[in-house]
Order: C-alpha cells, then sequence, then structure tokens
C-alpha cells in the first residue's frame, strides 16, 4: 500500500482510559471518576482508578510505540490534573507528567499530539452545569492557554476536543457517558459550547504554540444507514447524518448551524453575537474518528427520539461492541465531506480507527488477533482509495495502544495493538501490532 509522502502513522490513547493514578500528585476528581463509581454505570463496577497505570509505566508504553515505529502518538491531557478544580493556577506536578511524556517522545522520535478534552471534565465544572454553562467554554480556554504555554514550544499538532457528538448526545442526550444527563436532543447549549470553546482556546493557545502549529477537533463521523429502504427509514437515517455531520461541521466550513437539524432541537439563545465567527477559527486539519455507521429505523409512536438507532442487521459483520464494520463506509464518508464542504475542507488525519476483539493470549503467549489485522487492513485501503479520489489525508492513527478501560464496558472490551495483563498489566505486543510495524516501515 502506497501513502503520500510525510504521511503520519500513530497510535492514539485518552488519559482516564489509561492513565490511572486518579488520586496521585494532586490531580483533582473529574465527572469520569464520579461516574464510573455509581452502580450499574460501568460493567462489573470497573473504573479507571489503576486503568493501565500508563501514569507510571510511560517509558515503556513510548519505548512500545518506538519499537512499533508510529511517527505520532495522539494522547490525551487530564484537565483535573493539570487544574484540579478547573480553574485558577495549575498543579505544577500534573504538568509536569504531560511534559516528561512529550520530552520522552520527543527522544523516540515520535511527534507528540495533546488531545486538551477526551471527557474528562474537572467534577467542580460538572456541578456548575458542565456543557450546558457558557462559562465551561471560557474555562477550557484558560486550561489550554496553560497546558500550551508548558507545551506548546515542542508539540505541534493540537487537538481541542474528542467526539464533541459524544460528549452531548452520550453525555447530556441519553445518559450513556458522564455527566449522565438524559436531555434527548434538548442538548444545543452543550453542542454550542463545546464547539465555541474550540474557537476561544484556540485564540488563548496562538501566542504559545510553535509557529508551525495546526490545531483541529476529533469529530466520530459516521453515517446513519437505514435498516430498509422505506422513505421512513431513510428519512431517519438523513436525519442522524445530519445530526453528526452537518451539526458539527457546518459551523466550521460553512459558516453556520444546519437549520433543517435545528428544527429538532430546542435551540434557545445559546448563541450570542460574535459566535459564529469564533466557530470558523482554528480548522487546520478535520480529525475523522471512524468506526462504523450506526443503523436507523424511524421512531415508533412515543419514542423520546425522532429515529430509533438498532443493531446492524443480519449479514452485516459487526465488531463485539455491536458496531457495523463497513470499510467501505470511510472512502464513502471522505468523499462526501469533499462534496458537501469542498474547499472550505481542510486536510483529514484519521484520529482514531480500530476494533474490539476477544484477544485471549494462547499458551504460549501470542496473542493472534487476525479480525483486527484484517479490520486495520481493510480501513487502511479505503483511505487509499479515498486519496485516489481526491481527499487530502495526513495522517492515521489506531485506536488504541494499549487495551484500556473502554468507558461502559469497563476493561471487558480490548482495542489495542498491546495486550494488558488484567492482574499484572503486563503488556504484549499482539499480531496486529507486528502487521502494523511491518507496514509503517514498508511504506516509509
Ligand atoms: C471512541 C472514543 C475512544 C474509544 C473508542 C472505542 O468513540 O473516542 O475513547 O472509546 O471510541
Amino acid at each position: 500500500m502506497k501513502f503520500p509522502p510525510g504521511f503520519v502513522w500513530g497510535v492514539a490513547t485518552s488519559a482516564y482510559q489509561i492513565e490511572g493514578a486518579t488520586e496521585e500528585d494532586g490531580r483533582g476528581v473529574s465527572m469520569w471518576d464520579t461516574f464510573s463509581r455509581i452502580p450499574g454505570r460501568v460493567e462489573r463496577g470497573e473504573t479507571g482508578e489503576v486503568a493501565c497505570e500508563h501514569y507510571h509505566r510511560y517509558r515503556e508504553d513510548v519505548a512500545l510505540m518506538a519499537d512499533l515505529g508510529v511517527t505520532s502518538y495522539r494522547f490525551s491531557v487530564a484537565w483535573p490534573r493539570v487544574q484540579p478544580d478547573g480553574r485558577g493556577g495549575p498543579n505544577p506536578k500534573g504538568l509536569d507528567f504531560y511534559s516528561r511524556l512529550v520530552d520522552t517522545l520527543l527522544e523516540h522520535g515520535i511527534d507528540p499530539c495533546p488531545t486538551l478534552y477526551h471527557w474528562d471534565l474537572p467534577q467542580p465544572l460538572s456541578d456548575a452545569g458542565g456543557w450546558l454553562v457558557r462559562d465551561t467554554a471560557h474555562r477550557f480556554a484558560e486550561y489550554a492557554a496553560v497546558v500550551a504555554q508548558r507545551l506548546g514550544d515542542r508539540a505541534s499538532t493540537w487537538i481541542t476536543h474528542n467526539e464533541p457528538s459524544v460528549s452531548a448526545f452520550y453525555g447530556y442526550g441519553l445518559g450513556r457517558y458522564a455527566p449522565g444527563e438524559m436531555r434527548m436532543l434538548d442538548v444545543f447549549p452543550v453542542v454550542h459550547h463545546l464547539l465555541l470553546s474550540h474557537g476561544l482556546a484556540v485564540r488563548a493557545m496562538r501566542p504559545h504554540l510553535r509557529g508551525d502549529a495546526i490545531t483541529g477537533i476529533a469529530h466520530n463521523l459516521s453515517f446513519g444507514r437505514p435498516v430498509s429502504p422505506a422513505p421512513a427509514d431513510s428519512d431517519a437515517a438523513e436525519l442522524l447524518t445530519a445530526l453528526q455531520v452537518h451539526l458539527f461541521c457546518d459551523p466550521a466550513f460553512l459558516g453556520g448551524y444546519p437549520s433543517a437539524v435545528l428544527e429538532h432541537m430546542p435551540v434557545g439563545n445559546a448563541v450570542r453575537d460574535g459566535d459564529l465567527a469564533l466557530l470558523t477559527e482554528g480548522h487546520d486539519f478535520l480529525g475523522v474518528n471512524y468506526y462504523g455507521p450506526q443503523y436507523v429505523t424511524a421512531a415508533l409512536p412515543g419514542d423520546p427520539l425522532p429515529f430509533r438507532l438498532v443493531d446492524p442487521p443480519e449479514g452485516v459483520r459487526r465488531n463485539e461492541l455491536g458496531i457495523a464494520i463497513e470499510p467501505a463506509g470511510l472512502a464513502e464518508l471522505l468523499g462526501y465531506l469533499r462534496t458537501r464542504y469542498r474547499s472550505a475542507l481542510p486536510p483529514i488525519i484519521i484520529t482514531e480507527n480500530g476494533t474490539a476483539c476477544p484477544d485471549v493470549p494462547a499458551p504460549d503467549g501470542r496473542v493472534e488477533d487476525h479480525d483486527r489485522v484484517s479490520y486495520m487492513d481493510r480501513h487502511l485501503r479505503a483511505v487509499r482509495v479515498a486519496i485516489a479520489e481526491g481527499s487530502d489525508v495526513r495522517g492515521y492513527y489506531v485506536w488504541s495502544l494499549l487495551d484500556n478501560f473502554e468507558w461502559t464496558f469497563g476493561y471487558s472490551k480490548r482495542f489495542g495493538l498491546v495486550h494488558v495483563d488484567r492482574a499484572t498489566r503486563e503488556r504484549i505486543p499482539k499480531a496486529s501490532y507486528h502487521w502494523y510495524r511491518d507496514l509503517i516501515a514498508a511504506t516509509r
């Protein structure tokens, strides 16, 4: 497989999912610490308290990345490590950790790609209304500036938010993720404050960033797919696509919110004068997290949403989370973005792609995750197709380096290229790790 010169090969992780050490070195409480302790929220009551012990084993993990040959590492910064209360002077020990991590990466020739927010909002800010309130966007910009001040001389690719749509819909709409609110589609203020906070953060970070630094958001962009060709199902699927893609990308690339989507969401007075201009700022690239499409049918009377989310129909392959596996959908999505946003579309980075497999080590200790190899191979071929068709894709990050805390699934779902033993935290590179290493070596 050939990729353009300078193509970025990476792996991605996030703080709460791997770091552990949640009570060390002055880290504050995040809303995921709180949420995961509520009985019934996470399988078997698991939390990120210990996770992969990455906070203490980061050198070992960077060595694994170096051996893998990745050119970039996408990690997230835990806001409560940097500002335990979500505001005010920084916690030096928390910042030191990320500074050491960045230095270690650079020593191994790996570019650090920090994500500032992967869902772990400081609890005091969540208590004050979280992303429902505008002040959180200002707090985020202040935090972003603090991190940029410390790491901005060494990191050049910056992601503000991971999957704002999941923050909004899973966190505040469906109640599946922290903070667990069930407002259904009444989450427009959350959407707006998240997107607004990107613009505010980029403005606040700029003075501290290197001249060549680029900034963007990692969105999870997927299509709604109708389970049947019936018009009502197709309409439901179109609405879901608009909620996932248009709602989050139109403000950046078309200068405003899609009116058809807003008909389904109470808008209130969240948008103030000057906001729309801010929403277009700081998109040097578009981060695309792609897993697969979401199947839907028309809503039934009494349903809380204007569509019904359903499992993929018989015959569609799915991963352990039940997500449909459709590599061609990635090329289709990239084509859709080209057509919809044309010259306003910046270069694309695939900021997450990967799958969960059972991954049981064989008696000889090897983990032969051939399904993951096939998944990555087919998705990278789809990226190639999109590039040949005209997409400007600059990089690809596998989700994830390590088996980790998969949110409500706890540790039961394994996404890593590296197996992590749940009792000893011993790391064992899987077959997919070796496959990815060979691929990177062959394409560089
Ligand atoms: C994405 C998240 C990431 C991980 C993968 C499987 O939505 O960004 O943290 O949970 O899904």
